[in-house]
Order: structure tokens, then C-alpha cells, then sequence
């Protein structure tokens, strides 16, 4: 069965987390999916690349406030790193958007009242644990205690480290507050479910559906995995999709104090970042327009499924960790509100590091910026990922001598050399211009190259980029043995073999690029200089059918660099410096498998406290002393207290300052000094502009206690 000449395609990531930068384990699958998009739109098709910023939910609720900034402050923060970092990389999207956006909200709810008006929505009270000092419910990595099977003490409240045992966190023995340390009591609490159930049938036949193109909807293991679940005792269970205020997320229509769930919103957060892109100048550039939303995501825009007539796609690529989400909850919602199901589920396996999981002791949990500050290429690692994926949701490893070698040998070795061992003769000898025409042997040569090359097409529409370089790793040694054999070197010196040496250099450089033509998705910087230096534009792959002959090539330069292993020891170096405790307050490690989803790096400078720093960074901090003037409470919040300090020759400064748990009666802090970071940038809350940010110590809530100076330091004195 054959695809359709022009598909066109609505393609997205798992969504980051704001929580922290960007590190390999992500960069495993937004790499896969940039390569996949690339590779699409060569092939002719019409590719929309939407993600965005996973913003809700209690860690990054938590984590602001931890950083003493709002949630809205502390993610905005986070996603211009993201989108630096992806930009770097070559990820390209279309649109990168939040999920905290007006679009997101309207859709979620409408989702909801659509599954709610279609009676798939339960309310249901439950028991859940309570910290009674922040008056909050807490979700299961929120509380510690004795594992109640082994008796270890210090284990989480869904699974003990020490023995593997799951539990609930009401089964902890002297469970305890991460957050406060106080020990949390049983509440009920209503919660929203999702009956997930009612969609059995739908789920069913999607999982065994195919793609226009013949392929299956997801890898067959992935299916086997969903089907298991779907079909375990009792059925798939009702999903709670509700969490109770203090949340930061979407309120819940008609239901004061109850919020949705993180994941209810962050799947429908691609489609919010589509009709945005859509009714964006950008898109509508890119020829959509405010209706080519609903038209794509009507449940008609999809055929039935198992047919081979698709008008349009929609293909989400995610980590296995998060299959349940998308492969089960996320079709069975978007059936129940009356929208399109997904058409392809690209899925794919665990990053280790040397075959380890990514470890902050070995410097192997790497962050992207730390990998581009060390000067390394981000094709290079590009093209080693490449290397190893394939359709199957396998694990990938990063070993880093592999990742020197591999890349040293493959693209600098094999590809790159063609190119500089013909272009000087080129140059030298025929002013730059490639021949007008190849004799009949190097013209067959070029076709079955260019033939058994065109397989790649298919390749990088199953995923199977592993695939696409053992092909292109076979084309060019064939082309570097026909160097060597043909010595253009040893022709230069032969005035009478002018002709040959014209042919052979010709020849060589179609090789190479045929090569940079199909390695293009891959490897998209290296690719567009060898570009330039064939002055000719890569766009599409069907390029690749006739050799480039008669026109004029650039002066070569060094495309890429072999890996220097001294950047490789500086970036493990700089992971290891940048180790950072585990804020388990704001990003208690998750119960994911760390290899995926490493607990987050802090999120902030704020949450930081040990790592080493230079004296410049010191000096970076304008630390002031500041006498009290006056301090309220601040009417909407239970956590802070307005300041208003004397700063000497800084003049007045407001701050609002978190400690109201630890101090009730502000009034009486008026008259003391306190320390203050006088230059942080000033920050617009909702209850006015905060000027710096006071000092104080301790773990947060009531144990907090403010900085003094000794008698004589007078406002505004620098603190060294
Ligand atoms: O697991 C995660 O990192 C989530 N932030 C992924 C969300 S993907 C989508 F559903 F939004
Ligand atoms: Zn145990």
C-alpha cells in the first residue's frame, strides 16, 4: 500500500515540564521528532511542528514559590531557556507555545463539558493525606515515612526504594509532610473521574489500525503494552482528572476550589499551541487560517479507521513512560468530545549515559546548554542519536567514546572527505565548474547510488533513521574506495588526464551530494553549509534524481570538526560542577524511571544551596542592608508580608517578602534590619512591584528566620 503523493501532518513532542532546562533525556525525543519532521517535508508533505511548555501542577506551583516569584513569572523564565535551547539544536517548531494560555483553557474546558454533558465524567469523594500546616492535600511523592512492608525508614508514598513494594501513602507507617515536616491527616475531598472505560471499544479498534501508508498506529509492543491494560481484570479504570486548590493549573467549571489535573490539560495543550499557530500571522503565512482549526480536529477530518484514504494526520511522539496518557486517555477524550483521535503514536525507548542511568555524581546528566558550552556541535549529537533509533521504543545508549568515534569516523571521515579531496582540483584546474556531463560508467554509478539512497524515503517515514545511515555509510566508502582507487591526486599531475580528473572530482562531489541530500534532517547546519558550498539549496529529496552538472561549487571549508575528547571531559566536568541538590519540596523525584525522567535539576538559582560557585558570581549579588520602615500583611495572601525598608543612598524599596507563617506579627519587625539582594530584577505581582528580596533562613513555612547586622551597620551598607 502506498502513501499518498502529499500528506499533510500535524506532528508533536511530549511536552517539557517547566521545571527546569532542557537535558538529554529530552533531546533523545525532540531530536527523533525534528529529524522526522525535516525529513517529511523533503519528501514533499506539509508538516505542522507545534509543542509547548508543560506549565501545571503542584512541582512547578511549589517551585515558584520556593524561588519567591509567581508561577507565571517562574515559567516564563523557564520557557525562554527552552526555547533558546531548542532553537540551538535545530528544532524548528512552527509554533512553541504554554499550556497556560487562553486557547489551552477554553479547550480543556470544552473537552471536559463535552465528556461531562456525555455523562463519561464521576464525582466521587476520596481519602487523601492533608498537611494541616500548609493547608494543602498531597500527592503521593509529597509524603515520607516507614515503608510498611520492609520497615526502611525515609520512603516515598507510592513505591520504598528498598524493596520495590507499592503502596498507598496511607499505608506509610509515621508518614510525615515533605513540604511542612507535620504529620498529615485523612481528609475526603470530591474528585472528577474520567471513565476511561466507556471508550474500551474505540481504544480497541484504533490499536489496530494503519496509516495510509500501511503502517501500524503505534510500534506492535507498544499496542501489546496498551491492549494489556485496556484488557486487565475489570477494564481500564476511571481516571481522576480533578485536584484540589491550591493548584496551579485551570479551575474546573462549576466546581469551586477543584482544578484539572496537569494531564488533563497538557495533551490538549498541542492542540491549544495548533489553533494558535493557526490564527497567528505566522500560520496564516504558512496558508491556515481561524477555521483550518476546527476542520483538522472534526472527528470526519480522520477516516475510519483501517481505510487508506486520510485527508489529514495527526502524529504525537512521545517517551514509553507516558504511553498510558496518550495511547489510552488521550484518544478515549478526544472521542468523547467529539474530535479526531490520533493518528500515529511514534514512541520511543530510555537515554543512558555509558550505559548507565544519567548520574549528576558521574556528570552524565547533562543539561543541552552545558553540552553547547563546551563548544560541542549540536549535530553531533543529532547524528549520533540517529545512529540508533529505529521504529522500536528500545532504550538508546550515549556512550561517549562511540559518540566521538562514530562521529569522527562517519561524518568527517566518510562524508566530509569526499568533499575536500576533490574540491582544490576542482578549483585549480576548472575554475571552480563541475563537468558538463559524466561519462556513461560514472553516470550509472551516480544512478544506483542515487536508486538504492531513495529507499531512505521510506526509512525516515517508519522512524528508522538507523536504517538511513547504514545506507548512507554504505554510499559513501563506496564513493571513498573510488577515490582511492581513482587517486585524483596522482591524475592532477598529468596534463593530458585533464578530462578524467574533471570526471572523477565531478563524480565525487554528486556522491557527496546525494549523501548531504538524504543526511539533511540529520545533521540540518553542517547539511546547509555543504549547501553553500554547492551553491545549491537543499529543500527536497527528490533532488537527489538528477546529478548537479556544468555549475560552479564554492571554495571548501571545513564543514565539521573532528570531536576535540577535551570538550567532552569539559562538559562532563561542567555537569558535574553544576550538581545540584534535589529541591524535593518544589521536585520531589518522580516515580518515573529516572533514565526518562531524571528528577529535575533545581529550577532556580533560589533553590540551589550547595553548588560551588565562583567569587565573580559572588559579586554578582548587590546583598544590602536595610532598616525596616514599615510591614503589613498583604490582603488575597496567606503567605506574604509587604516591606518597605530604608536603603540608604538606594532610596525606599518595597519587597513582599513569604515568611508570614514564621512571622504573624509584621508590626513588630519594624525597626530592625534586615538583609536584601538590592540588584534582582523587580517583579510585578499582583499586589504591587517587589524591589529585591529579603533575606532569611531555614527550610520555608514557619522555620524561617530573617537575617540580622550587628549594631552600626546603617541602611543601605554593602554586605561582602
Ligand atoms: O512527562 C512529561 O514530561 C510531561 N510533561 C509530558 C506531557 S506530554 C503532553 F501530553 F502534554
Ligand atoms: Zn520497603
Amino acid at each position: 500500500m502506498n502513501a499518498p503523493a502529499s500528506r499533510e501532518i500535524l506532528v508533536t513532542h511530549a511536552l517539557p515540564y517547566a521545571n527546569g532546562p532542557l537535558h538529554f533525556g529530552h533531546l533523545l525525543g525532540y531530536i527523533q521528532t525534528d529529524v522526522w519532521v525535516r525529513a517529511q517535508r523533503m519528501a514533499g508533505h506539509r508538516v505542522h511542528f507545534v509543542a509547548a511548555d508543560d506549565v501545571h501542577g503542584t512541582p512547578i506551583m511549589l517551585a515558584a514559590e520556593k524561588a519567591g516569584v509567581t508561577p507565571e513569572a517562574f515559567i516564563g523564565a523557564i520557557y525562554d531557556g527552552h526555547v533558546r535551547d531548542f532553537a540551538a539544536f535545530g528544532i524548528q517548531h512552527d509554533c512553541y507555545y504554554t499550556t497556560h494560555s487562553p486557547e489551552n483553557r477554553e479547550l480543556a474546558e470544552q473537552v471536559y463539558k463535552r465528556l461531562r454533558d456525555g455523562g463519561h465524567i464521576a464525582a466521587r469523594s476520596i481519602r487523601q493525606l492533608f498537611d494541616p500546616q500548609r493547608q494543602m492535600f498531597l500527592p503521593d511523592r509529597y509524603v515520607k515515612g516507614i515503608c510498611p512492608k520492609c520497615g526502611a525508614p525515609d520512603q516515598y508514598g507510592d513505591n520504598c526504594e528498598v524493596c520495590g513494594a507499592a503502596y498507598a501513602p496511607t499505608d506509610l507507617k509515621e508518614p510525615r509532610s515533605v513540604l511542612s515536616g507535620a504529620t498529615p491527616e485523612l481528609r475526603d475531598s470530591e474528585h472528577y473521574f474520567f471513565k476511561v472505560g466507556d471508550f474500551a471499544q474505540l481504544l480497541r479498534d484504533w490499536l489496530g489500525g494503519k496509516l495510509s501508508g500501511g503502517e501500524p498506529v503505534m510500534h506492535a509492543s507498544v499496542a501489546a503494552k496498551l491492549r494489556e491494560w485496556l484488557e486487565s481484570d475489570g477494564g481500564v479504570r476511571d481516571w481522576d482528572i480533578s485536584r484540589d486548590a491550591p493548584y496551579f493549573g485551570f479551575p474546573i467549571p462549576d466546581a469551586p476550589g477543584k482544578f484539572f489535573y496537569v494531564w488533563l490539560d497538557a495533551p490538549i495543550g498541542y492542540l491549544a499551541s495548533f489553533k494558535h499557530y493557526c490564527e497567528s500571522a505566522d500560520g496564516a503565512k504558512a496558508g491556515l487560517g481561524p477555521k483550518t482549526f476546527d476542520q483538522f480536529m472534526a472527528a470526519s477530518a480522520r477516516a475510519p479507521v483501517a481505510t487508506t484514504e486520510r485527508a489529514t494526520e495527526m502524529h504525537h511522539f512521545l517517551g514509553k513512560d507516558i504511553v498510558n496518557f496518550h495511547g489510552l486517555f488521550w484518544p478515549a477524550m478526544l472521542d468523547g468530545a467529539g474530535l479526531r483521535v490520533p493518528d500515529a503514536l511514534h514512541v520511543n525507548g530510555y537515554l543512558t549515559v555509558n550505559g548507565e542511568k544519567m548520574s549528576k555524581s558521574r556528570g552524565t546528566f547533562v543539561m543541552a546548554r552545558t553540552y553547547l558550552d563546551a563548544g560541542l556541535d549540536p549535530d553531533w549529537l543529532r547524528y549520533y542519536f540517529a545512529t540508533m533509533l529505529t521504529a522500536a521504543p528500545v532504550d538508546i545508549d550515549l556512550d561517549l567514546k562511540a559518540f566521538e568515534e562514530r562521529v569522527n569516523s562517519h561524518l568527517v571521515g566518510k562524508w566530509v572527505n569526499i568533499a575536500s579531496r576533490c574540491a582544490g582540483f576542482v578549483h585549480k584546474h576548472f575554475d571552480g565548474r563541475l563537468a558538463a556531463n559524466l561519462p556513461a560508467r560514472e553516470r550509472s554509478l551516480f544512478d544506483a547510488a542515487a536508486q538504492k539512497l531513495s529507499a531512505c524515503a521510506d526509512l525516515y517515514r517508519q522512524g528508522d533513521y538507523a536504517g538511513v545511515v547504514r545506507l548512507l555509510v554504505e554510499v559513501a566508502d563506496e564513493a571513498n574506495a573510488y577515490v582511492a582507487t581513482k587517486a585524483p591526486w596522482q591524475l592532477a599531475k598529468d596534463e593530458g588526464k585533464r578530462d578524467e580528473l574533471h570526471a572523477v572530482c565531478s563524480f565525487a562531489l554528486n556522491q557527496f551530494r546525494l549523501l548531504t541530500i538524504w543526511l539533511a534532517p540529520i545533521v540540518p547546519g553542517i547539511a546547509a553549509r555543504a549547501a553553500d558550498f554547492l551553491r545549491e539549496t537543499v529543500t527536497r529529496f527528490d533532488l537527489a534524481a538528477t546529478p548537479l552538472l556544468g555549475t560552479c561549487i564554492g571554495e571548501f571549508s571545513a564543514l565539521t570538526t573532528r570531536i576535540d575528547p577535551k570538550r567532552v571531559e569539559a562538559m562532563i566536568e561542567a555537569s558535574k560542577e553544576s550538581l545540584k541538590p534535589a529541591d524535593e519540596a518544589a521536585n520531589p523525584p518522580t516515580a518515573k524511571p529516572a533514565t526518562a525522567r531524571p528528577a529535575p535539576a533545581a529550577a532556580s538559582a533560589a533553590a540551589d544551596t550547595s553548588a560551588v560557585i565562583g567569587i565573580d558570581d559572588f559579586a554578582k549579588l548587590d546583598l544590602r542592608i536595610g532598616k525596616v520602615l514599615a510591614c503589613d500583611l498583604v490582603e488575597g495572601s496567606d503567605k506574604l508580608l509587604r516591606f518597605e525598608l530604608d536603603a540608604g543612598a538606594l532610596g525606599k524599596r518595597q519587597i513582599f517578602s513569604g515568611i508570614r507563617a514564621a512571622y504573624g506579627e509584621p508590626e513588630r519587625l519594624v525597626g530592625r534590619n534586615v538583609v536584601f539582594i538590592a540588584n534582582l530584577a523587580p517583579r510585578k505581582m499582583r499586589f504591587g512591584v517587589s524591589e529585591g528580596m529579603i533575606l532569611s533562613a531555614g527550610t520555608g513555612g514557619d522555620d524561617l528566620f530573617l537575617l540580622d547586622a550587628d549594631a552600626g551597620a546603617v541602611p543601605g551598607a554593602t554586605v561582602k
